[in-house]
């Protein structure tokens, strides 16, 4: 971030500096002067006031000057302002707070943009399913144009909490399970959002500052159950969950946020080892940290004071800013006059909310993200909109694809003829498509599925839909599981009679598409499950369409890994198509037609049942373990009821054409300190078209001081390759790659045996062994 303000000259700077005869030359030096000068002016309030970030309303053109907020605007008392979207209402505030505050101020508007802005792109967890780092990249590019075009400096993304248990609802947010994974995607979106190159992040109007969240380990709650408690060991902390945030930092984000959950037995919001020892002195962030929604508040029920100590020991422990909790506004100059905080640590967190107005260039131009004439250009425009269906088709995962009996061919593609059923309560639903955390989202502006697939096959085939049943049969889960205008408009009718309809409109279709899962809402924040399947309404449709005799395509629609045993056994057809965003039902479309080959593979281990949780793919061996295919042995670490093995693996996921791998060599059996080792495979396309395949690399440390993994990805490599042909794949081992915590918490590579194993999943590896000297 050092680099950010290079070429940035401000204005008010300029003005301010005149003053004191300094020339503002937009280093890093010139924003510390052009800050002490600034606060030298400020009042404690005004000061404290900056470390405050309310929450407006929906707030009407014209109306901001008397809105709830304007009054504490023209005060100084407010640092930012989120979820307020819109040019003309974010310039009515802005103007507010540079032309009436008493210093001039400008306010940072921050909003969750997390997939995508209009053009909404799949959820996270479908995002991280391409393994495409640059389209990953080029979708945080493209929500951050869109929502600077529309007035936003600030977003509450990425989240990059590693999570194992698909209970927890936001899981649908992050990457899925794997830190090494999840580190890489969270640089990708840092770029995306802020800019590629690390000397000019920020620079332009079409960059905004990206927020990595939630700082720490949120994903990690217990029975996965929201908000619930956190509690693991340092060593799984640093091996397996702190990678991400570390990744984010090193990216250049500009600003972190705090988790709701405890760590070490105390909330994050007031953890100093986390906000200040690690990420601050260990990891050498430089930007500030914001609590979450109502953070500081919620730290009276954690039960550790009342709201004027936890406001202090969040700044205490090193947060900048309050979200909507209002503890630091009211509360922090009392703590001041009672010497409970210090001025050096107010002093400290409005320092760095003003750096992080002046490398956002605030100071220089406070309308920088204020320009009428982008919204029509920038928004939700044909190019976005293309980028947004490509990458929404690349992030399906194929999860079975077999032909009907007596027949030769997989079911899909499907060819665009005849008639097609689209069958479902998720087939015909505009407001689900784009899924969760879409908040700039135009609910009701994106095609169905059943609406995308008769304009796609308009003139060819014959497309009919019914939906067939209710979500579940229980109205009241209904209604919880489809807020926010994400209504599935409850059909009144009887189960049967919806089956009824279903199963006419399936006899006279050629193929059935069932579209059937969870809604959108049913994942993201505040949604966990204690049961992972298909709804009972849903299940009990799907078991009537396979007695039909047709063809049935399962098209799922989840946010969340899902247990699909019964699915898996019954059902031909299986395309996991998440929640894709705005262009969904092309997308959809283009898979299933055979338009696009699919080439998703799963982040996030699929499980037999819920019993089977936390699975993931890097478990430890134990002392007891039970041979890989085995099933029960007594005294072996294992079920009665399940084996250990999940029903879809880490990495895995199917295509239209098939792919081989050769055996791995190696270019050396040994790996010294300074050294590298190249291991090789040769991947064949061998089936009958073009595809692209996610070659995986894992290692296994066998011998460590600690107990290691059984295998952590190390590396992948998103490859396309036509019908029948070849290529040699490589990569780099080094012996950074093979560092991990020991005990004592050092990042050591420990001489000894690894095995470096490389396949299409994270179970079919061919492998080879080195030794580390
Ligand atoms: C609470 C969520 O945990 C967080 O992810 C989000 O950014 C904030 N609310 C603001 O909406």
């Amino acid at each position: 971030m050092k680099k950010l303000f290079k070429n940035t000259t401000c204005l008010l700077a300029a003005a301010m500096l005149s003053t004191s005869g300094i020339q503002a030359q937009g280093t890093p030096r010139d924003m510390d002067r052009f800050i002490d000068d600034l606060m030298k002016k400020m009042t404690v309030e005004e000061k404290i006031g900056q470390l405050n970030l309310p929450v407006t309303g929906e707030i009407v053109t014209g109306q901001a000057k008397s809105s709830g907020v304007a009054n504490q605007i023209v005060q100084s008392r407010v640092g930012g302002l989120f979820g307020l979207k819109g040019v003309d209402r974010i310039r009515e505030l802005q103007q507010l707070a540079v032309e009436k505050s008493r210093l001039g101020i400008p306010l940072i508007f921050g909003l969750d943009v997390i997939h995508g802005y209009e053009t909404v792109f799949p959820i996270p967890l479908g995002l991280s399913c391409t393994w495409d780092l640059e389209a990953i990249e080029q979708s945080a590019r493209i929500a951050a144009t869109e929502a600077s075009a529309d007035g936003i400096a600030w977003t509450f993304s990425p989240m990059v909490d590693i999570s194992r248990d698909p209970r927890w609802g936001r899981v649908s947010e992050g990457n899925g399970e794997d830190p090494f994974l999840g580190g890489a995607i969270a640089q990708a979106m840092v770029r995306g959002y802020q800019g590629s190159n690390p000397d000019q992040q920020l620079t332009r109007n079409d960059q905004i500052m990206a927020c990595v969240k939630h700082y720490a380990l949120y994903g990690a709650a217990e029975a996965g159950r929201d908000y619930n408690t956190v509690d693991m060991s340092r060593q799984r902390m640093f091996n397996e969950y702190l990678y991400p945030y570390q990744a984010a930092v090193d990216a250049g984000v500009g600003s972190v946020m705090a988790s709701f959950n405890e760590v070490d037995g105390v909330p994050a919001t007031a953890n100093r080892w986390l906000m200040t020892d690690l990420l601050r002195g260990q990891w050498g962030f430089q930007g500030f940290v914001v609590t979450d929604y109502t953070g500081i508040a919620e730290m009276v029920q954690h039960g550790i004071g009342d709201l004027q100590t936890v406001s202090a020991r969040a700044l205490n422990a090193g947060i900048d800013m309050d979200m909507v909790s209002d503890g630091f506004a009211s509360t922090l100059k009392k703590s001041l006059d009672e010497g409970k905080v210090s001025m050096e640590a107010i002093d400290q967190a409005c320092r760095r909310m003003l750096e992080a107005k002046y490398k956002l260039g605030l100071f220089d131009d406070p309308y920088k993200y204020c320009d009428t004439k982008r919204p029509a250009r920038d928004i939700f425009n044909k190019e976005h909109r293309a980028t947004a269906r490509r990458i929404a088709a690349s992030s399906f995962v194929l999860l079975k694809n077999q032909p009907m009996q007596g027949k030769a061919e997989p079911i899909l593609p499907l060819k665009k003829q005849g008639t097609v059923a689209v069958i479902g309560p998720l087939g015909n639903t505009r407001s689900n498509m784009p899924g969760t955390w879409s908040v700039a989202a135009r609910l009701d502006a994106y095609p169905s599925l059943y609406e995308g697939l008769k304009e796609m096959l308009a003139g060819k085939a014959e497309v009919l839909w019914a939906k067939g049943s209710n979500l579940m049969s229980d109205a009241s889960y209904e209604e919880r599981a489809t807020m926010f205008g994400r209504s599935l408009n409850r059909d009144q009718r009887t189960d049967q009679q919806l089956l009824d309809e279903a199963l006419a409109t399936a006899v006279r279709a050629d193929v059935i598409i069932a579209a059937l899962g969870e809604s959108s809402e049913m994942s993201g924040e505040s949604s966990s499950r204690s049961e992972l399947g298909i709804p009972d309404t849903q299940r009990a449709l799907l078991e009537a369409l396979l007695a039909t005799g047709k063809p049935v395509v399962l098209t799922l629609f989840t946010g969340r890994p899902l247990t699909l045993c019964w699915e898996q056994e019954h059902v031909p057809a299986i395309l996991n198509v998440w929640f894709g965003g705005s262009e969904a039902a092309y997308a959809i479309g283009d898979v299933l037609f055979g338009d696009v080959n699919p080439s998703g593979k799963l982040t996030m281990s699929f499980p037999k049942n819920v019993g089977q949780i936390p699975i993931y793919y890097a478990h430890k061996n134990t002392g007891r373990p039970l041979a890989e295919g085995h099933w029960f042995e007594k005294f072996r670490s294992n079920y009665l009821d399940v084996d250990n093995e999940p029903l879809y693996p880490f990495g895995y996921g199917l295509s239209y054409t098939t792919f081989q791998y050769s055996d791995v060599s190696l270019s050396s059996q040994t790996l010294t300190a300074d050294s590298s080792i190249t291991a090789t495979v040769t991947l064949t396309n061998n089936g009958q078209r073009d595809g692209a395949e996610v070659v995986q690399l894992y290692i296994h440390d066998l011998v460590g001081s600690s107990t290691r993994p059984v295998r952590e990805l190390r590396g992948f490599q998103k490859v396309f390759l036509k019908a029948g042909e070849s290529r040699q794949i490589t990569f780099q081992i080094t012996p950074d790659l093979l560092r991990y915590y020991n005990y004592e918490l050092q990042h050591v590579a420990e001489p000894g045996d690894f095995d470096v194993m490389i396949g299409g999943n994270s179970q079919q590896l061919k492998s080879a062994r080195f030794t580390l000297k």
